[in-house]
């Protein structure tokens, strides 16, 4: 059966926003081109990944013993970062002395594979070596490994193998092929050796890399996929040399899109990303569960496993994967509320898994404002994050018949009654979720969705709509990253530079005629003046106060005299327009000015 391969590259360069060390690159720079893959050459490869959707990365070394602190010294940021002139600056030597107080005595696989499985994830990926060199197992090519240098003297890489494969998981192992901090001739390592002589990349590639590589995908039997990171400016010959390594090794694994040079399997979005357009081909979201991929003492701010479902259903939504991260601390033991919140979130992946698992991208292409929308052919699964106070869920613009619609986990597995409006579903809900995270219905179709996936404004619930799917008149559309803390990324699609006249233009469809609250979210210096019209219809204007976080602010009243199709704009006229950077647009119904008008 030969297998169906298209191959769409399509190169998309993320400018570099932040401050770097002299001579390193940004490390968004490092993550190299992000190219989309539409299917793996064999399909088998990758499978677990294309039908798991998630899956569990842990990052643990060293640094989580240090936990981000360093002689009593607190440093915010990304943990496994620590030994870097960004956070701490540990010199080689220094740190390398570590490993003879690492004793990870409370590691357990087993545990950890329970954890993952309990969460409802497919597969596990942990760094085998990460950016400062330490090999996180029984390497015979670097002396500088847990089992040689460590009183602890075990291999985790090998006892976690074993524990997945009893369990059903999967395993991949995490590889910092460019960057070596500690290895004379590593990306961005000590520039010479032991004994003083200048050490190339080439060195450090041909000694401990390329025989690194060949280790972690020939000692723990079949693995999933190997995640390189961070690319930088490693040349083309390296990269390439190492994919074909692990195609050799392992057929039917998967390299990450972070190989760099467009040569991975799939595509590694940005950390902490999750898209808000679907996606084309094979990609996957990183996160974390906190703000940290390394364990780090302070760091308390958990993701509730509310949120990781919104970012787990969105991911799945958009066409893609999820990794979500856990920073094992450095007696080896997993930090205890991330485990209740994967836990719980888990739990109700097992009350509805047709939802996550072998499914497939929202028809409509982006979030609805109640929730998000997971497929299985002819079959859409609502998420509803917001219940409805009203008891009706507006589903816009669904073209194909609905056969029934079932609230899953309900008493009754009876169809709810439902009824379409123009070209919207109108589904009528009880009064109360059944389900305390999500509750999902179940929408089975008379043929395969179709959708117009025009941005529609709910009648009963606000709606948020992002910059992202405005078109840019005479302004700015881009991509923005800022990192928070070191290494915390957040990201944004925004409207700016508005010149004269420039502004941001969405195409939306009104279901319901009558008068919407109108909030913009933009970030901006002082007080700036915001008009928001409706093309040849009413515009309004309003001042406010701006900061340089994202915030709503109101700019007032704006009716739509009947439903339809409008477009509408937003642009800033007055204050210092050139730092207003615009987010979204938000609408909510004022409530009597419109039910007076239809019922
Ligand atoms: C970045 C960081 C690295 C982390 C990775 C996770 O590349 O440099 O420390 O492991 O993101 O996605």
């Amino acid at each position: 059966m030969r297998n169906f391969v298209l191959l769409l590259v399509a190169v998309l360069t993320v400018a570099a926003q932040n401050a770097t060390v002299q001579g390193q690159q940004a490390m968004d720079q490092m993550w190299g081109e992000s190219v989309v893959k539409l299917r793996a050459e064999n399909a088998r490869r990758g499978q677990l990944f294309d039908e798991g959707n998630y899956a569990m990365f842990i990052h643990w070394g060293l640094y989580s013993m240090l936990g981000n602190q360093v002689d009593g010294k607190t440093y915010y940021g990304i943990g496994e970062w620590i030994m870097n002139p960004r956070m701490a600056g540990i010199p080689v030597d220094e740190y390398k002395q570590l490993a003879k107080r690492f004793n990870p005595v409370d590691f357990d696989a087993k545990k950890i594979v329970a954890i993952a499985k309990d969460a409802g994830m497919k597969y596990i990926v942990i760094t085998a070596k990460h950016h400062d060199g330490f090999a996180m197992y029984d390497s015979d090519v670097c002396d500088f490994n847990i089992a040689d240098a460590t009183p602890w003297q075990r291999d985790p890489m090998g006892e976690l193998a074993d524990a997945c494969r009893d369990a059903g998981l999967g395993i991949g192992f995490y590889y910092s092929h460019n960057q070596d901090w500690t290895f004379p001739g590593g990306g961005n390592g000590p520039k010479v050796d032991d004994q003083g002589q200048p050490a190339t990349f080439d060195d450090y590639f041909v000694k401990k890399c390329l025989p690194q590589v060949n280790e972690i995908t020939t000692k723990y039997g079949p693995i999933e996929l190997v995640w390189f990171d961070t690319p930088g400016k490693m040349p083309k010959k390296y990269v390439q040399q190492l994919v074909e390594l692990v195609h050799k090794n392992q057929p039917n694994a998967l390299v990450s899109g972070r190989a760099g040079h467009g040569l991975g399997d799939y595509q590694t979005l940005g950390d902490m990303e999750v898209p808000q357009e679907n996606v084309p081909g094979m990609w996957e979201s990183v996160d974390t569960t906190n703000d940290s991929w390394a364990y780090a003492w302070y760091d308390e701010n958990w993701k509730s496993p509310k949120e990781i479902l919104k970012r787990l259903v969105a991911c799945v939504g958009r066409g893609g994967t999820y990794m979500l991260n856990i920073g094992p601390k450095g007696d080896g033991s997993v930090p205890g509320r991330a485990v209740a919140s994967l836990k719980a979130a888990g739990d109700w992946i097992h009350r509805y898994p047709q939802v996550i698992y072998g499914t497939d991208a929202s028809p409509w292409q982006h979030a609805l404002p109640w929730g998000d929308v997971t497929r299985k052919d002819n079959t859409l699964f609502l998420c509803v994050f917001r219940w409805p106070d009203d008891g009706r869920l507006y589903v816009p613009n669904l073209m194909t018949s609905i056969q029934s619609a079932r609230l899953l986990g309900a008493e009754s597995s009876d169809s709810l009654p439902f009824r379409s409006e123009q070209d919207w579903a109108v589904i009528e809900l009880p009064p109360r979720p059944v389900d305390p995270l999500v509750s999902v219905i179940q929408l089975d179709l008379e043929s395969p969705p179709e959708v117009d996936p025009i941005w529609a404004i709910d009648p009963v619930q606000g709606t948020e709509v992002l910059a992202e799917f405005a078109e840019a008149d005479h302004a700015v559309k881009e991509k923005r990253r800022w990192m928070e803390k070191f290494g915390e990324w957040k990201g944004v699609v925004h409207v700016h530079d508005f010149d004269g006249d420039g502004r941001a233009i969405w195409k939306l469809d009104v279901h319901r005629a009558g008068t919407y609250q109108v909030d913009l979210v933009y970030s901006g210096t002082g007080r700036l003046v915001w008009q928001v019209g409706i093309d040849g219809g009413e515009r309004i204007q309003n001042q406010q106060n701006a900061s340089h976080n994202y915030q709503a602010f109101p700019i007032g009243w704006l009716s739509f005299p009947e439903p339809g199709t409008y477009s509408v704009f937003a642009r800033c006229i007055d204050g210092d327009v050139e730092s207003a950077s615009l987010k979204s647009i938000q609408f909510d119904p004022v409530e009597l000015m419109n039910d007076a008008n239809q019922e």
